[in-house]
């Protein structure tokens, strides 16, 4: 049996776990901030301006969020089957391998191979070529300026922590992936290394998570590349103008269906004045499955958007 002591201690920690199940920026700091394992993810509302906003770029002139991949025109757009229900009704746990973090946090960006659109975007081969002790090694051999392993593995713990303060505090560009646990970063390496070819990868690891947080990495990772978290729908002229649609209307404004079909094929839109049907300028996210896109919206009713970039409530 516990002691005493020994069940108050369980009973607190039960107590900070659930308390972190309610979410909360102040809980997620307050768990983050140990140095044993909790490993399990706390999911966050998403906030602020876009990444582009936040930067004052705007969306075409940017190669970042793109996949080349445009919607139908309106007059060869098909909707969605009546019987698209089927991702509705899955709320199983999912297992997420290094691939799936990448596709849903960087591929938007870096594209499927990694290879990005320079310059804006730079090829992620480089950098983590660069934390590998075996290539670093034998890079300077073949520059006839030989190293040690000692030294060859002192550079590639230095890249590696490079690699690692990027994802937690972001670029200059690039938006931060500090709330990725652990273990995700974990996995996404072993897969980063994979596309970067590095020899000395580790075993591939995978992770299991809810599917909110599925659909949270996917929000955060790639919607809202382009799309603030709060604000006022566009009116018609406003979207023609080049305004686009707050996250936190999502879910209100769409079907799950046609919220799935819109991010995967792609949908018309009514713009301009007077209104009329047209060709979206949202790239279409072939990549991304159904139940991907799925859980971003289960992550949505969830966990609604906040408001923290100084941006306006929603209207609608
Ligand atoms: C919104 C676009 C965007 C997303 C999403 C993004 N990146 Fe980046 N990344 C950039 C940009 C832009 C740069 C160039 C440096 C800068 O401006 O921050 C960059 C640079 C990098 C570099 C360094 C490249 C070099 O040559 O120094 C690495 C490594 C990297 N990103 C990895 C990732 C990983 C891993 C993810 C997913 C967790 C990711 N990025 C998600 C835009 C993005
Ligand atoms: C490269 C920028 C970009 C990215 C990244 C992006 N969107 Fe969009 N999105 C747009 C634009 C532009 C519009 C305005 C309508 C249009 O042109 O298609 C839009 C409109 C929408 C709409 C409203 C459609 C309507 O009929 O009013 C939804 C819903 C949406 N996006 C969801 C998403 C989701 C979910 C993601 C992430 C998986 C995402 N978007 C990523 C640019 C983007």
């Amino acid at each position: 049996m516990l002691s005493r002591k020994g069940s108050l201690v369980a009973f607190a920690a039960a107590c900070l776990v659930s308390l972190a199940a309610m979410s909360g920026a102040e809980t997620h700091k307050r768990i983050s901030g140990r140095t044993s394992p909790p490993q399990k993810p706390i999911v966050t509302p998403v906030e602020g301006p876009s990444n582009l906003h936040r930067l004052g770029i705007n969306f075409q002139a940017s190669g970042m969020g793109r996949t080349g991949v445009w919607g139908p025109t309106p007059e060869s757009y098909e909707p969605p089957p009546t019987d698209f229900t089927e991702a509705e009704t899955n709320t199983r746990p999912v297992v997420l391998s290094g691939a799936d973090i990448y596709r849903l946090s960087c591929q938007g960006c870096h594209q499927a191979d990694g290879n990005g659109s320079p310059p804006e975007i730079p090829a992620i081969t480089g950098p983590l070529q660069a934390t590998s002790a075996t290539l670093m090694e034998r890079r300077m051999q073949e520059r006839g300026r030989p190293i040690t392993p000692a030294f060859a593995r002192e550079l590639a713990a230095g890249s590696k922590k490079d690699l690692l303060d990027r994802l937690k505090k972001g670029g200059q560009k690039m938006p931060a992936f500090g709330y990725l646990t652990e273990s995700e970063v974990h996995a996404l390496i072993g897969y980063l290394d994979v596309l970067a070819a590095v020899p000395d990868k580790g075993k591939p690891a995978t992770v299991i998570e809810p599917r909110e947080r599925v659909g949270e990495l996917l929000v955060k990772g790639t919607c809202h590349i382009c799309h603030d978290a709060a604000g006022t729908w566009p009116r018609p002229e406003e979207l023609l103008g080049g305004s686009l649609p707050p996250i936190a209307g999502f879910t209100t404004k769409k079907t799950m269906p046609d919220f799935i079909w819109k991010v995967r094929h792609g949908a018309p839109v009514i713009m301009g004045s007077p209104p009329a049907p047209f060709r979206g300028r949202m790239p279409v996210f072939d990549y991304l499955s159904d139940a991907d896109v799925a859980s971003a919206h289960l992550y949505l009713m969830k966990y609604p958007p906040r408001n923290a970039g100084g941006l306006e409530e929603p209207r609608g």
